[in-house]
């Protein structure tokens, strides 16, 4: 028997007594990084390092890091794919490469762990035209008593980037057997040594660096000789509560149970870190996590459709996934805001759902049949999801003409997919030039606003594209036209007057106490970087900027809007 707590302190002691400093977990929704949704591995928060910036912490680092994957959705359900988890992870920022990664991760699986050899096995990336067969890693695993050994292609041993582009490479992946025999991956070791350009090409990058992530969940299942993730103690506290609520038991109710679970603790955590339901984006991602439980659990219990469910469903499962994780501080602050969110969330739904039922009442009036249009209308305006259409369809004998329900769900499905690549469209490692500029003028903005409009302002969130860059502070009003001209003249002289920009690394807590602004509710780790603007601005940072404001070029306002309750946004663009 093997924790999670203890699992995690093994690593971590491990990879500190070869040299490694331990980095906090970001949050799930990646820092100034306009290009993906959430933090999806270990790396994310450590993309400026891997490309070159010194890392206040050295070459060595390790860390768990939770991680949200919406691409897996798919395939929750099985045993080992979930939308949260937790990712250990060592890196290596052009420190060490293949073989001592290699030697690392076997002496923690064979010395700390005690997993026999005999039960490992490892694949290998075979090589293609961008990058060579890894024979480095393959020695490696061969001078330790590997048998196992298979190469295969990109879509298999190959990592990166997390967006359209940056940091990636090769890997090697690491498999243990269940007891029922089957080989499941657990730890990966990427070599992070090219940069993916826009137009799909691979150039090697400054460093070669070593990224690894070890799934928690899978781990522990494999250790505690469980064939099912949902078993081990990261899961069980919430099955069990669902089983409960339902009458039901897991077996033979595998797949909806562990849908519930997942997307509960998922959305727990996407709260805690500041997202809320919405329509769009990282908020949409929410929405249907929690709407697609509700239903989940309303068809499980027995209850013909999810109306008048009431708000307070999900609240059991919420205080199981307590139990689990103690030891997240944001968590344990936040609770009463997520369960606000969570029961508001639910009446919401309940509102939805009952319109919903009244719009099928009338589409089915006096008909035998439903199109496939009104069919998509129902979900995408009422949240209905198809499967709920049909079970009230069925039960009010009426047809509905499912090819045309998926006609428009593709057209849909694809207009959101070229919409959401927007998202990606600058890369994960766009360090462009217009990028940085806008970088560095966020800077200036934010110690404008606090100018202008009191000292009081702090910075609520950052998004930056090539084209604009969009701000979140607090301020619990609009800003007038002349404060919004008066912010956007301050911004400007700071320009003109040619400031340099300068980086210092420091302790979390002198950083702090010289005045140096912070983004509210963001964790840093114990060494930071902290960039000044002349005696202008002072803000904890990763970077990058331009050297000189002058470089920045004329900055312009071109919208002040209300974000969320007590929340403002300024989108602004350089020319
Ligand atoms: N970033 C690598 C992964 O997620 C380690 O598998």
């Amino acid at each position: 028997m093997i924790t999670r707590k203890e699992l995690i302190k093994k690593y971590l002691e491990f990879f500190q007594s070869k040299n490694h400093q331990v980095i906090p977990s970001a949050s799930l929704v990646p820092a100034n990084d306009p290009t993906v949704l959430f933090t999806t591995a270990g790396m994310h928060p450590l993309v400026p390092f891997l490309i070159g910036q010194k890392h206040p912490l050295g070459k060595r680092l390790c860390g768990i890091q939770k991680c949200i994957r919406t691409t897996d959705i798919d395939e929750v359900g099985d045993e080992t794919h979930h939308t949260f988890f937790e990712m250990l992870g060592n890196w290596s920022l052009g420190d060490y490469w293949k073989k001592e990664a290699v030697e690392f991760s076997f002496e923690f699986l064979t010395e700390v762990l005690k997993i026999p050899k005999e039960k490992i096995s490892v694949t290998c990336f075979k090589g293609d035209k961008d990058a060579p067969k890894d024979e480095e890693s393959e020695k490696t695993w061969k001078s330790l008593g590997i048998k196992k050994i298979k190469f295969l292609g990109k879509e298999d041993n190959w990592w990166g980037p997390a967006g359209e582009t940056g940091p990636c490479g090769p890997d090697t992946e690491m498999f243990i057997k269940d007891k029922s025999g089957k080989e499941v991956e657990i730890w990966n070791d990427v070599f992070m040594q090219y940069h993916k350009t826009k137009d799909g090409k691979f150039e090697p990058l400054k460093q070669k660096n070593v990224d690894t992530g070890m799934g928690v969940e899978r781990t522990l299942a494999i250790l505690n000789n469980l064939d099912d993730n949902y078993q081990t103690e990261v899961w069980k506290p919430i099955i069990e509560e669902i089983e409960l609520y339902c009458g039901k038991k897991y077996k033979g109710n595998e797949k909806p149970m562990r849908i519930i679970a997942d997307h509960v603790k998922a959305a727990v955590f996407l709260i805690a870190d500041g997202v809320e339901p919405s329509n769009t984006g990282r908020g949409y991602v929410l929405r249907r996590l929690m709407r697609r439980a509700i239903i989940k659990l309303g068809n499980l219990k027995g209850k013909k459709n999810v109306y008048g469910f009431g708000s307070d469903l999900l609240i059991p499962i919420v205080d199981s996934i307590y139990s689990i994780y103690q030891d997240y501080k944001e968590l344990k602050e936040n609770k009463q805001r997520i369960l606000g969110v969570i029961r508001a969330e639910g009446e919401k739904f309940d509102k939805t759902v009952n319109n919903g039922l009244n719009f099928f009442d009338k589409l089915t009036k006096n008909k035998k049949n439903i199109s496939g249009k009104d069919a998509f209308l129902l979900y995408q305006s009422y949240g209905f999801p198809i499967e709920l259409t049909q079970e009230l369809a069925e039960e009010n004998k009426v047809k509905i003409d499912i090819k045309e329900y998926e006609q428009e769900l593709k057209k849909h499905q694809e207009l959101s997919r070229s919409a959401s690549a927007g998202i990606f469209k600058s890369g994960l490692a766009d360090h462009s030039d217009k990028t940085i500029r806008l970088h560095t003028a966020t800077h200036l903005l934010n110690e404008a606003l606090r100018k202008v409009l009191g000292e009081e302002v702090k910075q609520r969130g950052s998004n930056i594209t090539p084209e604009r860059l969009r701000f979140d502070f607090n301020f619990p009003r609009k800003l007038t036209d002349k404060e919004i001209k008066e912010v956007e003249t301050l911004v400007n002289k700071k320009i003109k007057e040619g400031l340099e920009i300068k980086r210092n690394e420091m302790e979390l807590k002198d950083a702090m106490t010289s005045g140096a602004q912070a983004e509210f509710g963001m964790k840093y780790p114990d060494r930071v970087s902290v960039y000044s603007i002349g005696n202008f601005s002072k803000e904890i940072c990763t970077g990058p900027h331009v050297k000189n404001t002058k470089e920045i070029g004329k900055f312009k306002i071109i919208k002040e809007e209300s974000s969320a309750a007590g929340i403002r946004r300024i989108k602004a663009v350089v020319e």
